[in-house]
């Protein structure tokens, strides 16, 4: 696997979140195991299946897809499993061995590589497909990685992302507890989270923006958006990361956008 050295030139949040992941990829692995066993896709903290959703092109024979922050690379496999031929990229050499390990069991051709997803080492419009569940879809800058990963698409090529809604974000309280049903910083103002110096679980930057600024991120970049979810997370859910299962079954806490290359 390509290794990335460490770069001086990478911007904060990429060295603090490369540094964050590498630290705590061992409480991935159990998680990631059980998405690579899944019989189907299931999406985001409460598993909505694919059936529902509708992310993915049913049929992938003979598309190049790269996944941006693959993590432990399930999703990747995912989309072999649909026909495609994938590209993982992950911040995080940590999370690329275990995603190394699972494709070597699974007997799945995927070429993973460490790296920063707001630069992509390949040429402009070399993939049909694009897709990042709470990888770059959270803590990268929308700014760039949206404009990069059009770079790489080729037109008509689609970019699929899910990850915490905005409302999430602005419900989530400063100290980094668990959401509740307050507005804890301006909706206005969101951009970069930065969780290094909250009092409950440390560390990680992310990013999101009020839905008015990634759809005109989106037009000013060259994607149509064709669709938007918010998910609703199933009754009876359990608490996952900070978000109890009751306000996402009564609030959006993860948000999904589908988008065509122009
Ligand atoms: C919650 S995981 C999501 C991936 C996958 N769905 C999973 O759960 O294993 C977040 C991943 O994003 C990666 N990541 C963070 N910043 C990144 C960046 N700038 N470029 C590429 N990957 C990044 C992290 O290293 C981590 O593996």
């Amino acid at each position: 696997m390509p290794r990335d050295s460490e770069r001086a030139e990478y911007p904060e949040h990429v060295i603090e979140n490369r540094r964050y992941w590498d630290a705590m990829a061992d409480q991935w692995v159990a998680a990631g195991e059980r998405a690579w066993r899944a019989e189907a896709p299931l999406w985001g903290c409460w598993g909505i299946p694919e059936s529902e959703l509708c992310l993915l092109p049913q049929d992938m024979s003979g598309m190049l897809a790269i996944e941006l922050g693959c993590g432990t690379a399930y999703v990747s496999y995912w989309l072999t499993q649909r026909g495609a031929q994938v590209v993982g990229i992950d911040n995080s050499a940590k999370q690329l061995e275990t995603a190394q390990r699972l494709a070597n069991e699974y007997q799945v051709a995927l070429e993973l590589r460490h790296g920063n997803a707001e630069e992509l080492p390949y040429p402009d419009g070399h993939f049909d497909f694009a897709i990042s569940e709470y990888g770059a879809a959270i803590w990268c800058d929308p700014k760039i990685w949206i404009p990069e990963a059009h770079r790489i698409l080729k037109p008509g090529g689609e970019l699929v992302f899910l990850g915490n809604s905005p409302l999430a974000m602005i419900c989530t309280p400063l100290d980094g507890g668990d959401n509740d049903a307050h507005l804890h910083r301006s909706y206005f103002e969101l951009e970069k989270l930065d969780w290094t110096r909250c009092e409950i679980d440390p560390g990680g930057i992310e990013f999101n923006l009020p839905i008015s600024s990634w759809m005109r991120l989106f037009r000013e970049t060259g994607f149509e958006v064709l669709d938007y979810l918010e998910l609703q997370a199933p009754k009876g859910s359990p608490d996952r990361f900070g978000t109890p299962g009751q306000w996402a079954q009564s609030w959006p806490a993860e948000q999904a956008w589908k988008l065509r290359r122009l």
